[in-house]
Order: structure tokens, then sequence, then C-alpha cells
């Protein structure tokens, strides 16, 4: 799939605000990804198409998590994260897409711990995309001015913040993404 396609594909099945959010990602992981030497173009393909599934109907995203034997826990954890994994699966079905971009798509939520240089490029731009706009983003910002890791790090531990703020429970993953990061000298 090139990207013009997927632009094509995310214009039609994405609303606006959400079209605008996808290319102010798309922009972002460009720019993390020539600063870190990363593939330019599997970037830009997985940012494009990151929220592809963002919409989908609930109880369909939940059967695609059972047929395909994804992580069950994704059933248990708050509606929001099925978009990236079941969205990955559902491209990956319909069109000639890299594991490397489908990876990138699957982890943009939830992180994984060891996850590749791409999937951090994409977590981190999903984050701090210029359209994003709430307190602790100028931060992120930063650290991923400098370095990706500290940006991967200071995105995980804003989100398991959030999430703990709010009272609501916390994806494993997320967290054996942070103790994975943290422990990597
Ligand atoms: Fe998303
Ligand atoms: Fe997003």
């Amino acid at each position: 799939m090139t990207f013009e396609e997927a632009h094509v594909l995310i214009k039609q099945t994405l609303p606006e605000k959400r079209y605008i959010h996808t290319l102010g990602v798309v922009e972002t992981a460009e720019r993390l990804a020539i600063q870190y030497g990363e593939d330019v173009e599997q970037a830009r393909l997985a940012a494009m198409l990151h929220d592809y599934a963002k919409y989908f109907d609930i109880e369909e995203m939940r059967q695609v998590v059972i047929e395909e034997g994804l992580d069950l826990n994704l059933l248990q954890y708050g509606d929001e994260l099925l978009h990236a994994p079941v969205g990955a699966v559902l491209l990956a079905r319909q069109y000639d897409l890299d594991q490397a971009v489908l990876s990138a798509i699957r982890n943009h939520t939830t992180g994984e711990p060891g996850m590749s240089r791409l999937d951090q490029i994409l977590f981190v731009a999903d984050a701090i995309e210029p359209n994003r706009n709430y307190p602790g983003v100028e931060l992120l910002r930063a650290e991923a001015a400098h370095s990706l890791e500290a940006a991967v790090v200071a995105t995980l531990k804003q989100t398991i913040e959030f999430l703990l703020k709010k009272s609501v429970r916390i994806f494993p993953l997320t967290i054996e993404t942070y103790n994975d990061f943290v422990n990597t000298p």
C-alpha cells in the first residue's frame, strides 16, 4: 500500500477532527524519523494508518480480538485500547503492508516491551503532534527534541499518571513497557 492510497482511505474513513490529528501525526513522525535516522516512508505510512479503526463498531472489534487470538486482556481494560491492535489486523487482512508498519500501528496506544524505534516514533508522535494540547505536552515535545527513548519514558509516565488520577485500570502491557524502558541503561 502506498502513502497516497493510505491517505485516500483515511480521508474517507475518519471524521474531520481525527483526520486533522492524523495529518499532525504524519508530520511529526516524519520529523522524528529524519531526526533519529529511521525509515521516513514507513514512519509516514504507519502514522497515516494508525487510527484507521478508531471509530469502528466496538462489538465487531471485540470479535476480532477473539477470532484472531489477540491478548484477551484487551477486552477488560477499556474500549480505547482496541483500535490499535484490531486496526493492525484489519489492515493486514486487506492490504499489503510491512510488518514494521503493522507493528507500529499495533503498539501505538499501549507500547510494548522491546518495541522498535519505528514503534517508538509513532508512539511519541501520536502524543505530541501539533494539534495536541494538554498539560504536560510541552515536556514531551522537549524530551522528543533530544532523545527518543526519553520521550517514550516520559509519555508512558504521563499516561500511567493520567490513568492513576482517574482511578481506572492500567493495561499490564503499558506497565511492562515502562519497566522495560527504565531498565534499559
Ligand atoms: Fe490511536
Ligand atoms: Fe492517534
